[in-house]
């Protein structure tokens, strides 16, 4: 069974093609590769862009999205194995995952950690249970990684650049937040943008916010493949110095995972990592670096009004082909 749980898992050869064909879709919106066929999109989590994208996107296939939110509007769901549940779930994965597959031809899954053991929360276990349970593709919608934000991404990235991004300086720099967020949209930008073979450069207040060993892992693997580079830097200047692409994200340090009172007062010392137009001027041709963010994204605190307006900042683009990539992914696993 082919899912899509992670970009790492799909040759660049397939990841490539998702590209192209999103570029299609994005040209000619509407098309029947969906026509009577569905999708179960799971949130465990709230969601704007993710929600609203698979949703239309599979109704300009021709198919139906029914969105389910396990704990409120569908039964609590049990994942871990041979428990006595006699506490809050009321039903197992292992029916959860069979019977929406006799139902919907694809599951999407958006499962954010727990925030309280990182040990236990990297093993991805919702996301796992469905991949493991469900007799059809299984689709990440943001667990400990975000695929599907890393094609948008990279399909953004691709309409300023062209196909062909290596060597280009891409920083990907962690901001204050005022709460200890998830992981996943860094871990996930520095897989695609080591697999893509751009010089990556990832910047952080210290070596307490360095990800997750698996990331940073599958990073080096990438660039032995695609010959970019990573450097870690702690330094803004010499970070952002010639950039083309600054690319935002504000995560909890993984040693705090769950302390996150103990978090608080060393998060605090770095407000100063705020995106501003200072910064951005350092960045290529100066000034004319692009600037890149997920969403949602705190104005004036993460980035501010200046750089989220200036006509360099692609957020709105790559939100927009969260649609197109989503289609290609789903087109694609229906075709088998
Ligand atoms: N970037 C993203 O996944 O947005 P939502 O959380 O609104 O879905």
């Amino acid at each position: 069974m082919k899912h899509f749980l992670n970009t790492q898992d799909w040759s660049r050869a397939e990841l490539d093609a998702v590209l192209d064909e999103a570029a299609a879709f994005k040209a000619s919106r509407f098309g029947q590769q969906m026509t009577g066929r569905s999708i179960a999109l799971v949130f465990f989590n709230p969601s704007l862009r993710t929600r609203t994208s698979f949703e239309i996107g599979a109704w300009q296939m021709g198919g139906h999205a029914v969105v389910l939110a396990p704990g409120k509007d569908a039964w609590p769901i049990e994942f871990e194995v041979g428990t006595v549940m006699d506490g809050d779930t009321e039903e197992h994965i292992a029916e959860v995952a069979r019977v929406l597959s006799r139902y919907v031809d694809l599951i999407g899954v958006r499962a954010f950690p727990k925030f309280v053991d990182w040990t236990l929360d990297r093993e991805d276990t919702v996301l796992r249970g469905f991949a493991r349970h469900a007799t059809v593709p299984v689709i990440n919608l943001e667990t400990i990684t975000h695929p599907c934000q890393e094609l948008a991404h990279a399909l953004t990235l691709r309409e300023r650049f062209g196909a062909d991004l290596r060597g280009r300086k891409y920083v990907l720099t962690w901001t204050y937040h005022p709460k200890a967020l998830n992981t996943a949209v860094a871990n996930s930008a520095l897989t695609i943008a080591t697999r893509l073979g751009m010089d990556v450069t990832l910047l952080c207040p210290n070596p307490q916010y360095l990800l997750d060993e698996r990331y940073m892992g599958w990073a080096q693997q990438n660039i032995a493949e695609s010959g970019g580079s990573l450097t870690v830097s702690h330094d803004i200047e010499a970070a952002y110095r010639d950039a083309d692409v600054v690319y935002a994200k504000s995560w909890g340090a993984l040693p705090f995972f769950g302390n996150w009172t103990a978090e608080q007062p060393v998060r605090e010392r770095y407000r100063h990592f705020i995106v501003d137009e200072a910064k951005m001027a350092l960045t290529r041709d100066g000034g004319q670096g692009l600037f890149s963010h997920c969403l949602p994204l705190r104005r004036n605190v993460k980035a501010t009004d200046g750089v989220m307006d200036s006509p360099n900042c692609i957020a709105i683009d790559e939100a927009e082909n969260r649609l197109h990539v989503q289609k290609a992914v789903m087109a694609r696993l229906l075709r088998g």
